[in-house]
């Protein structure tokens, strides 16, 4: 850790972690903003409890609710299914559960991406189980060819390839959350 204020910061993200960048920050702000209206007209007349899928949709999320015109409550829950690693561990764990109760809420799950569908699937289930009145997904983004036949996925972003992404909320092994744009992966998860 160094705390000079002389030097200038070293580029982030470093040389070479970064390939493609699929999907701009006005790109993304945009079409958030259209997802942002098309579910305040969904929901108008009733309070929706938008339900962030953590840690992939924290940065959506915020965005998502800033441009929701009308009445909406806010609840987080901890969900894991890669682990550390690139690729999905094929096992979905509540980490941290809702503190606000589900049933007879119309819940709107908003997640990162949706790749395998495993994890929706898991928490369409979960919150069908818990006495939802709806459930409803909002993902910024949903893998191209992902089979989304018995999966709802109501509101999507941006379809995108097969590449592993990273920026605004996904990460490679934690990092990278915090670029303001979606970018293809090409470094190491070596941190
Ligand atoms: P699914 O259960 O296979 O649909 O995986 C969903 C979760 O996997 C997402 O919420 C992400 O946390 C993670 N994930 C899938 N693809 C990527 C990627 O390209 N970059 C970062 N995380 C990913």
């Amino acid at each position: 850790m160094t705390t000079s204020s002389q030097l200038p910061l070293p580029p982030f993200p470093p040389e070479g972690e970064v390939g493609k960048i699929l999907l701009t920050e006005e790109q993304i702000q945009s079409r958030v903003a259209v997802l942002g209206e098309e579910l305040a007209r969904k929901y108008q007349g009733v309070t929706p409890l938008f339900v962030a899928v953590m840690k992939g949709s924290v940065i959506f999320v915020a965005d998502l609710l800033r441009a929701y015109h009308g009445p909406v409550e806010f609840d987080a829950m901890v969900v894991s299914s890669y682990g550390d690693a690139l690729r999905s561990s094929g096992v979905v764990k509540i980490v941290k559960d809702l503190d606000t109760p589900a049933a007879g809420r119309h819940v709107v799950l908003v997640e990162d991406i949706v790749d395998t569908g495993l994890t929706m699937q898991y928490l369409l289930n979960h919150f069908e189980q818990q006495g939802a009145s709806s459930v409803a997904v909002c993902s910024l983004l949903v893998r191209e060819g992902t089979d989304t036949a018995g999966l709802r996925i109501d509101h999507v972003g941006f379809e995108i390839p097969h590449d592993f992404v990273i920026g605004y909320g996904l990460d490679a092994a934690q990092i990278y959350r915090n670029l303001p744009f979606v970018g293809v992966f090409t470094g190491t998860v070596d941190h």
